[in-house]
């Protein structure tokens, strides 16, 4: 079986967020770029990768707590599960052992369009219904006054509680 180890943007993975879209797309240029690189440049466009994975997903749960989501959504402890395997990956690189970029190039093609489409779309929606406006970081009519704010969709079936 080939195991794919690039992605391609395309409509199933548009969200409708400018901001979102365009940084999933420059995740998608990085990670195809790491997957072409070999050798030394290839821990170089890693690390860039990773770099930027930071801020995207920083990004995000910038948005969800602006929301007064709670930290322990799952949302964030998905991104938090990726982010740790990824700097381990780095580590592990740095020390010589640089196969494993290859195999978290191939999870991250697997594992990203299922986050886009579950978390990442129940955020964006989520942000919509709230009035956030991603570019601004601000709300369109001012920040509502619910506390306690509801989670917003997360793809886990209703039997799960995620936040
Ligand atoms: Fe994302
Ligand atoms: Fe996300």
């Amino acid at each position: 079986m080939t195991v794919a180890n690039t992605l391609s943007w395309n409509e199933e993975l548009v969200l409708g967020d400018a901001r979102t879209d365009h940084t999933h797309q420059e995740f998608i240029e990085l990670l195809n770029a790491t997957s072409a690189a070999s050798g030394a440049e290839q821990l170089t466009a890693y690390q860039q990768l990773l770099t930027h994975t930071i801020e995207h997903f920083a990004q995000e749960e910038r948005w969800l707590l602006a929301c007064g989501i709670s930290p322990d959504f799952c949302h964030f402890s998905q991104h938090a599960s990726v982010m740790e395997v990824m700097k381990e990956v780095e580590r592990r690189a740095l020390g010589g052992e640089t196969a494993y970029i290859g195999s978290m190039i191939e999870a991250l093609v697997e594992w990203f369009p299922m986050h886009a489409s579950s978390m990442d779309a129940g955020l964006v929606a989520y942000l919509q219904e709230k009035g956030f406006d991603t570019a601004s970081e601000s709300f369109i009519n001012g920040v509502p006054e619910a506390t306690n704010a509801t989670a917003p969709a997360c793809g886990h079936d209703s039997s799960h509680s995620c936040a």
